[in-house]
């Protein structure tokens, strides 16, 4: 740049703003008062004004609202761009939250830095003035000058509320970054309790505030305050395989235990939840036990001066190993045995279908099994003696003689239900799940069911049933006492894996379960059913569920798997570089979506 430019922008400096303001078209403040007069009883130190003759930036001061186009605000887009001076290069970065005291009006801007480029520098002189305002000699890189733009994320009023995002900055505003937790904890929306999940970060690193202050970040998780308990919303972890979904879970379940939740049903009784956990990695019984390995004892009081709990649960917790024939289980070193009835077959004729049969061969399976439990006594409501049923070929000439049946549909359904697996599965001993309810369904209990140890069909099986279970006893009044037992309990049942059984709904099968949960799901909130699904393959999650889930903590995973998880746009290329730890939080009722960093330790036992 010529020495002439660089002298006349030096006398440029005495400009008046509003007018040049109003020249280039820009809306100025009512008044012709210019930003001091405004700014500083609001914000002494950063409401610099741009009358001042002093254009150095203050520490935690990163530029100046500048205007390449246009500055605005609407109620879909913005475009607010800011000029940053050589001298703060190195402290900008793409994520960072910023603050914008308006000067004009009491409220401040609440932002993260979007995006950040170099524009030629004539780009911006024809429509701004801001380059003067920090002096020419600092802007370096002769002929480039960088911007930084802004997505407004909420105005922070001097009362301590957070408002939508109405008021626009004025061109020259100074731009600074969030300087207190109560700024942070504003303009995020953030609740200041309820179950803990990590601490706010930008770029993996939590951030902190003077005397190393984090912000930690809480679920909603207290009727008496802010309305629904966000846990009967459902929660949703993803992340690509290895990248801490479940030490992630593990934290986040050992933070529901012993939280006391309203039911709504019944007379506004308070009863602490019972978890259900299915573990197809045999991994959750450790939520029994404190770490192998305990973190330091200055993280572990971190986490409890921030309401985190931390360490075991004891007794609380118990192991349930589903027994079939010919496998054992050799996890946790205490458990109890039990196994699927073939009653059950009953209430879900699909525990029988497995995924092989079409929506004829089906509807016929249902049809045979109905009539199957209405002529057998109950003594005889086993597996065993439904074989017989099937194979007694008096009995099922009668359904091919009337046309109920066809020949090959009966065919399929007995190569289905004789050939598989299922007589090492069903009845398998003294103790079936719908006589062993009382002890997985307690109140404040952990029930964990590995499954690990089963065949493919067999884990189907087992699976399957207790999902049934509870989202029956949780959506209609099942008269069966186990039924009964269930809806008298908050239940947060927990499923790692959950692409395996909530599957997008290719056969009728599928699509039933499917059906069940999207109205176990949808009525959550008022009957006290909490899901917690894990995955690694959300894109194999049926669409139906997923939209029913309210809350996506996200962990590293490539761009299109983070668009099926539903994360925010504007997570989407980062999330593949997420290393463990470092997790989006999406939850509408909760917060502004953000970046938080979980506990780098596990509460409660976690590998061997
Ligand atoms: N935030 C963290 N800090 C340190 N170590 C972690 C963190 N998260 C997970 N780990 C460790 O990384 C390993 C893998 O974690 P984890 O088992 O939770 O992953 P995952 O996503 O559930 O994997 P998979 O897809 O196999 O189920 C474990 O040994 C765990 O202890
Ligand atoms: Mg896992």
């Amino acid at each position: 740049m010529a020495d002439a430019e660089l002298g006349k922008r030096d006398l440029d400096l005495d400009f008046d703003l509003d007018k040049k303001l109003e020249r280039l078209g820009v809306p100025v403040g009512s008044g012709s008062k210019g930003l001091k007069a405004e700014a500083e009883p609001i914000d002494a130190g950063t409401g610099a004004s741009a009358e001042d003759k002093d254009y150095k930036l203050g520490p935690d001061e990163i530029g100046r609202v500048a205007i390449r186009e246009e500055l605005f605000i609407s109620t879909d887009e913005h475009c607010i761009e800011v000029y940053i001076p050589e001298e703060k290069r190195d402290e900008v970065a793409v994520g960072q939250y910023v603050v914008i005291p308006l000067g004009y009006r009491e409220e401040k801007l609440f932002a993260f830095i979007k995006k950040l480029s170099y524009r030629k520098r004539d780009a911006l002189d024809d429509m701004s003035e801001v380059h003067v305002l920090v002096s020419a000699d600092q802007v370096g890189e002769d002929e480039y000058i960088e911007l930084a733009q802004l997505e407004p994320l909420s105005m922070i009023t001097p009362d301590g509320r957070t408002l939508e995002v109405r008021y626009i900055p004025k061109p020259n505003s100074l731009v600074r970054r969030v300087q207190s937790k109560q700024e942070v904890i504003l303009g995020l929306d953030l609740p200041q309790d309820g179950l803990f999940l990590g601490y706010v970060a930008v770029n993996g690193e939590p951030i902190r505030f003077q005397g190393d202050l984090k912000v930690p970040y809480y679920l909603l998780n207290d009727a008496r305050k802010t309305g629904d308990p966000l846990i009967f919303t459902h929660v949703l972890i993803a992340g690509m395989s290895g990248r801490g979904k479940t030490h992630v879970a593990k934290n986040f379940l050992r933070q529901i235990v012993g939280s006391e939740y309203e039911l709504e049903r019944r007379g506004g009784e308070v009863r602490k939840p019972c978890l259900v956990i299915i573990d197809p990695d045999d991994e959750y019984w450790g939520l029994r036990d404190d770490p192998a390995v305990p973190p330091p004892r200055e993280a572990i009081e971190e986490l409890r001066s921030v309401g985190g709990k931390y360490g075991g649960v004891g007794s609380k917790l118990q192991v349930f190993a589903a027994v079939e024939a010919g496998r054992r289980y050799t996890g946790c070193d205490a458990y109890v045995e039990f196994t699927i009835p073939f009653e059950l077959v009953r209430d879900f004729p699909y525990l029988i279908a497995g995924g092989g049969l079409n929506e004829v061969q089906y509807a016929a399976l249902e049809r045979l099994v109905r009539d199957f439990f209405q002529k057998t006594p109950e003594k005889d409501w086993t597996y065993k003696s439904f074989q017989r049923f099937l194979e007694n070929d008096e009995e099922m000439q009668l359904y091919l003689n009337s046309g109920a049946v066809h020949e090959a549909t009966l065919g399929a359904i007995r190569r289905r239900v004789l050939r598989g697996p299922f007589k090492g599965i069903f009845d398998q001993g003294a103790n079936p799940i719908t006589q062993l309810y009382e002890a997985i369904f307690r109140e404040d209990s952990v029930s964990v069911f590995p499954t690990n140890h089963l065949s493919s069909e067999g884990e189907r099986v087992v699976v399957l049933a207790i999902l049934s279970m509870i989202a029956d006893a949780k959506t209609k009044a099942v008269s069966t006492e186990w039924g009964r037992r269930i809806a008298r309990y908050p239940v947060i049942l927990a499923v790692d894996e959950a692409h395996n059984f909530l599957t997008r709904a290719d056969t009728q099968q599928d699509r039933l379960i499917v059906e069940k949960f999207v109205a176990a799901a949808k009525q959550g909130r008022k009957n006290r059913l909490g899901l917690v699904l894990i995955t690694q393959n959300p894109q194999d999650v049926h669409e139906g569920v997923l939209s029913q889930i309210s809350t996506r903590i996200l962990l590293g995973m490539e761009p299109a798997m983070a668009e099926r998880a539903g994360a925010p746009k504007h997570f989407q290329k980062a999330l593949p570089y997420f290393e463990k730890g470092r997790m989006v939080v999406h939850s509408p009722d909760n917060s502004k979506p953000l970046e938080i960093r979980g506990l780098d330790f596990c509460v409660v036992r976690h590998g061997r």
